[in-house]
């Protein structure tokens, strides 16, 4: 029987730092799980800014102090082959959410899922852009994320494993 490759992808507005802390973290989760050849994950943006660009130095140390190295990733946006080739489009925000689906092709929207509706505690809550933040916004960012990540992981074992 061959098994199911699942298809992940997290997407904030610049993707230079919450939606390539969602693919490093969740690679980590599933390369730690034992799961890595099961899963093709990726990370995009809906703006265009920063379009090729690796992340946000921030996001890199955040990460990297818990030793996960965002280094080699480079921003894309979001485009339209997306809606088919990942089963889980995953908004780091609630206005992420809505422009997704507001460019989503017919039928394809049960795809198109925010983030944190699977990190217990939190549903329905948008993960905060840290791009101006001057506090601890960057391991904010990493909390939830590692948080939803594992709720994430929980109903992908449910329903596809
Ligand atoms: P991200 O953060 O959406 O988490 O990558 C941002 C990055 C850049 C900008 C805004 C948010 N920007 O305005 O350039």
């Amino acid at each position: 029987m061959t098994t199911p490759i699942i298809n992940v992808l997290f997407v904030c507005l610049g993707n230079i730092c919450r939606s390539p802390t969602g693919e490093g973290v969740f690679r980590e989760l599933v390369e730690k799980e034992g799961l890595a050849d099961r899963f093709r994950i990726d990370s995009a943006g809906t703006a265009a800014f920063h379009i090729g660009e690796p992340p946000d130095g921030r996001s890199q140390t955040a990460a990297m102090r818990r030793g996960i190295d965002l280094s080699n990733q480079r921003a894309r946006r979001v485009r339209d082959e997306d809606f088919r080739r990942f089963d889980y489009i995953l908004a780091m925000d609630v206005e992420n959410h809505t422009n997704l689906m507001a460019v989503c092709p017919p039928g394809e929207e049960g795809r198109v899922r925010l983030l944190l509706d699977f990190a217990e505690g939190a549903e329905g809550e948008s993960v905060p852009d840290p791009y101006y933040s001057r506090g601890n916004g960057f391991e904010v960012v990493l909390d939830l994320i590692e948080l939803a990540t594992i709720g994430l992981l929980d109903d992908i074992r449910t329903n596809h494993f």
